[in-house]
């Protein structure tokens, strides 16, 4: 019995070494290096580092130790069942690494995790608080208000922070999040920033606040308080394009070239046969496709770079190939595709089917390996 799992285990060593290329690369240089960039702009205020949804998809197991070795100790998931994943990892298994539940907690189950794995929860409704009291939580919360973005936010912070006085829970720090801070003009900035000062020092002008994310750094750093909560910048995409800090691409996706083939005046390309050559042409089939997180929407308008230039994307990209117009290039068989990285940004990428980095990133499919360079 024991043979068969070692053999088994042997096994999937040899089929993982041979499997297809279909890599996201995370650069842990570019990530420290961002997070120290972030440390400076935020001047007195401390880093949550925000490495929910799977570190924006680049691999929480490989970004998260990273950033701790990097001096970073509070970290910002979305649920408990991310937040004890997270404290899964055994750097992790110490108690003065805070984990802050942004989403908060949703049940009794969730109340016991909290408890468990010694989570900090945010929390925006007072039965969330009854249920930490319940379940015996010694750790602290934070409590979520709205200031204007009307999502996710207590609406009477006042009944929030008397509950919070009744069950006798910790309270670690206000929080509020911000609509427009990619728009550093937009006038809902100040007035979410300044209706949030209110609420706070109505309550408890004392009590650690923490209202900026990425672009909010970036764009209005007066309003840093205590801790800022940076999740996009930290992967290098630039929150407010133009006004770039010299934040590094932490992600480099990446496939192969598996064919190049000649196709002659009058034929088509892939599904729906939605290009169609207009002369003789060299095509890559490359190895990745919307399983892999190369979005749908890019057929017949993305680039990717290969050997030091760029080229372009034609036909639909299907499920596991996307093929690309190498016409006269010299591109080969086994040679690098990059998606976005180093060559081209994701914002780039993101820009030319309107959309944001972010869904890029978190797009990356699960059968991407993720591998640290
Ligand atoms: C409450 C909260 N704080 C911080 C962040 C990080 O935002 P960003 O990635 O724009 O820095 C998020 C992300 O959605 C969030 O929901």
């Amino acid at each position: 019995m024991e043979q068969d799992a070692f053999d088994l285990q042997a096994n999937s060593d040899k089929i993982h070494c041979m499997s297809r290329p279909a890599i996201a690369r995370i650069n842990i240089g570019h990530l420290q290096h961002n997070y120290r960039l972030l440390s400076n702009l935020a001047g007195h205020a401390s880093i949550m580092a925000i490495v929910k949804a799977n570190a924006y998809g680049h691999g929480q197991n490989l970004v998260a130790p990273a950033l701790l070795e990097a001096g970073c100790r509070s970290f910002g998931v979305t649920d408990a069942t991310e937040g004890a994943e997270l404290r899964s990892i055994p750097s992790f298994n110490q108690d003065h690494v805070e984990i802050t539940l942004l989403s908060g907690i949703f049940d009794e189950e969730d109340a016991k995790l909290c408890v468990q794995h010694h989570l900090t929860p945010a929390a925006t409704e007072p039965f969330q608080l009854s249920l930490l009291a319940k379940s015996g939580h010694r750790g602290k919360v934070w409590l979520k208000f709205d200031s204007g973005m009307n999502r996710l936010g207590a609406e009477t912070p006042s009944e929030l922070y008397a509950m919070a006085g009744e069950t006798g829970i910790d309270i670690r720090g206000f929080m509020s999040h911000l609509a427009c801070a990619d728009e550093p003009d937009h006038p809902l900035n100040r007035i979410q920033a300044e209706r949030f000062i209110t609420i706070c020092d109505q309550l408890s002008p004392n009590t650690p606040k923490s209202l900026l994310n990425s672009a909010g750094i970036i764009a209005m750093p007066q309003y840093a308080f205590d801790v800022v909560r940076p999740g996009i910048a930290l992967y290098g995409a630039e929150p407010v394009p133009d006004r770039p800090v010299g934040l590094k691409p932490v992600m480099s996706l990446n496939g192969e070239v598996m064919q190049v083939r000649q196709i002659h005046t009058g034929a088509s390309v892939s599904y729906g046969a939605t290009f169609t050559a207009d002369k003789t042409m060299d095509i890559a089939v490359v190895s990745m496709g919307y399983a892999d997180g190369i979005p749908r929407s890019l057929s017949n308008i993305g680039d990717v770079h290969i050997r030091g230039q760029k080229y372009q994307m034609i036909g639909r990209i299907c499920m596991d190939y996307t093929m690309v117009d190498v016409t006269g290039s010299g591109v080969r068989a086994g040679d690098s595709v990059e998606f976005w990285g180093e060559h081209i940004s994701a914002n780039q990428v993101a820009a030319e089917i309107d959309t944001i980095s972010y869904t890029l990133f978190t797009g990356v499919g699960e059968r991407v390996r993720r591998i640290a360079v």
